[in-house]
């Protein structure tokens, strides 16, 4: 089963014509702060469904050719451009972030640089904007030859969002953001979605004008809609029903909202789709995840990322996955897996870790309270209780004892250790890295291996155990309680 687009279940899609000779770039507007989000972090790297917000509108795009989509970025650009490191995204500097109109006149020469036609903006805290809206808006503003297009929103309350001022014949006059509304205007429920294409040509001369006599002391890109009116250009306007998908994100309110709106249609999708999902309201699933009909799944749970489930798999409650691959196989409450393989068969949890790099292969165990990082688990290898297994390869149906460690960081450097197919390692058994044992091998519990064991070897490395016979205990009436 293919990853399901969420963006564009609720609209029909029209396509601009494959064999257009129109240039069209893609500016997605994410160099905010977001102050209002009371986050330290850029607002486009916050998570809906543990997914950045920045990623959701790049995914939009992501039929287009990527040298025709720019993300403007300015705070905290370093992290943003850490989170998205495929050279397939560019990026543009707004140094110093005074609006939305002033990033699109940093973007401007980029755009005259590739000979755009036409420009589509997008502000880059609208997860869920449906990209067949954007082509639909784009082709009404061709096919109306104006200067500039805006997708509008009618909203029960339009509270925080740009109304939108109509003239009496119905064409759309101006932008009034909420700050700078009188009563009348603040009244109006159509709002600017924040989505607008722009015609190259007939807009250039305009950005200069742009001014920041506002109440925010800001450069709005909404002021582009007065200009180009009284410039005499037609300004098209898109009105858009399914307002879910246009929501802008600016609060932790707000993001809680979208993410509980698309987390349950998520859900409801893979229910569709013949997933078993129990107590459904506390199961998150990410947007890119893909679950074929035979998983189940009960909640709590929360199941992000790449993640793929074959058909068969059994999620218990309490589980929290990213970018796991699992056959069917079944991982038990309280288990959490990150970027890890589980094989058909095998049994993981309950209480169990699995961190990056690990595969457990077919019919292997994991049981509670063992972590396993960067390491594979052969088939039928088991490590029931207690251990940690970091960059290892324990061979097929190896036993690890309860309290098994491999001691794999010397302070600077970190170390493998193989242990042999059908090898038997006792309770409590310390094995300092760099370490092998052989197959077949067996180490006595307690033991610290420092040195590798051959192949069907005996190990015992631990203090020999001394019985002192005949010693007595001193007289109780010494002894306290
Ligand atoms: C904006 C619109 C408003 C619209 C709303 C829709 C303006 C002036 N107002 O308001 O009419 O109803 O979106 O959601 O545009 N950004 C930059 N550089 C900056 C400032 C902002 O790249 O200097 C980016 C932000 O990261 C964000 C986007 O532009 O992704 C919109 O900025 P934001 O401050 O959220 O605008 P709103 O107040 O929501
Ligand atoms: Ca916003």
């Amino acid at each position: 089963m293919t990853p399901h687009n969420f963006a564009t279940t609720c609209c029909t899609h029209t396509c601009i014509p494959a064999d257009s000779v129109t240039r069209i770039g893609y500016l997605i507007l994410a160099a905010g702060k977001g102050t209002r989000m009371h986050s330290s972090a850029p607002k486009v790297l916050q998570r809906v469904l543990d997914k950045p917000l920045l990623g959701y509108v790049l995914d939009a795009l992501a039929d287009v050719p990527s040298d025709q989509v720019w993300s403007v970025i300015g705070h905290g650009a370093d992290q943003v451009r850490a989170a998205f490191t495929d050279p397939k995204y560019h990026f543009i500097l707004q140094g110093e972030q005074r609006g939305t109109g002033h990033a699109l006149r940093i973007a401007w020469p980029t755009i005259e640089e590739h000979k755009l036609d036409y420009v589509c903006v997008v502000n880059g805290d609208t997860p869920c904007v449906p990209r067949t809206d954007l082509d639909r808006l784009i082709m009404a503003c061709m096919a109306a030859n104006a200067g500039m297009g805006i997708l509008t929103l009618n909203l029960d309350n339009p509270t925080g969002y740009g109304r939108v001022v109509r003239a009496q014949d119905g064409t759309i006059r101006d932008i009034i953001e909420e700050k700078d509304c009188d009563a009348q205007t603040r009244d109006i429920h159509e709002v600017n979605a924040g989505i607008y294409v722009f015609s190259v040509p007939r807009c250039r001369h305009l950005l200069a004008r742009l001014d920041d006599h506002n109440a925010q002391g800001e450069f709005y890109i909404t002021q582009l809609v007065r200009l180009c009116t009284e410039a005499h250009m037609p300004v098209h306007g898109v009105s858009f029903t399914h307002a879910c998908g246009m929501l802008g994100i600016n609060t932790p309110q707000e993001l809680t909202g979208v993410e509980d709106n698309l987390r349950t249609e998520i859900v409801a999708h893979w229910i569709q789709a013949g997933v078993s999902i129990r107590q459904p309201g506390l199961v998150s699933i990410g947007p890119d995840v893909v679950l074929e009909p035979g998983v189940q799944i009960t909640g709590p749970a929360e199941i992000y990322g790449h993640s793929r489930i074959t058909g068969g798999a059994v999620v218990e409650s309490h589980c929290w996955l990213r970018d796991a691959t699992l056959q069917a196989c079944q991982v038990r409450s309280f288990s959490h897996i990150e970027s890890a393989h589980v094989g058909t068969g095998a049994v993981i949890g309950p209480f169990a870790r699995l961190r990056p790099g690990t595969i457990i292969e077919d019919q292997a165990r994991v049981g509670n309270f063992v972590e396993v990082k960067n390491s594979v688990l052969r088939c039928g290898a088991k490590a029931s209780h207690l251990s940690y297994l970091g960059d290892s390869e324990i061979g097929a149906h190896a036993n690890i004892g309860a309290g098994t460690i491999t001691c794999n960081y010397d302070g600077q450097r970190k170390h493998r250790t193989n242990i042999g197919s059908r090898a038997f390692i006792g309770s409590n058994t310390a094995l300092v890295a760099p370490v092998e044992v052989g197959e077949q091998a067996v180490v006595g519990a307690g033991s610290v291996v420092t040195k590798s064991v051959p192949p069907q070897a005996l190990c015992i490395a631990r203090a020999k155990q001394t019985n002192l016979t005949g010693w007595k205990p001193k007289s109780s009436s010494t002894q306290k309680d």
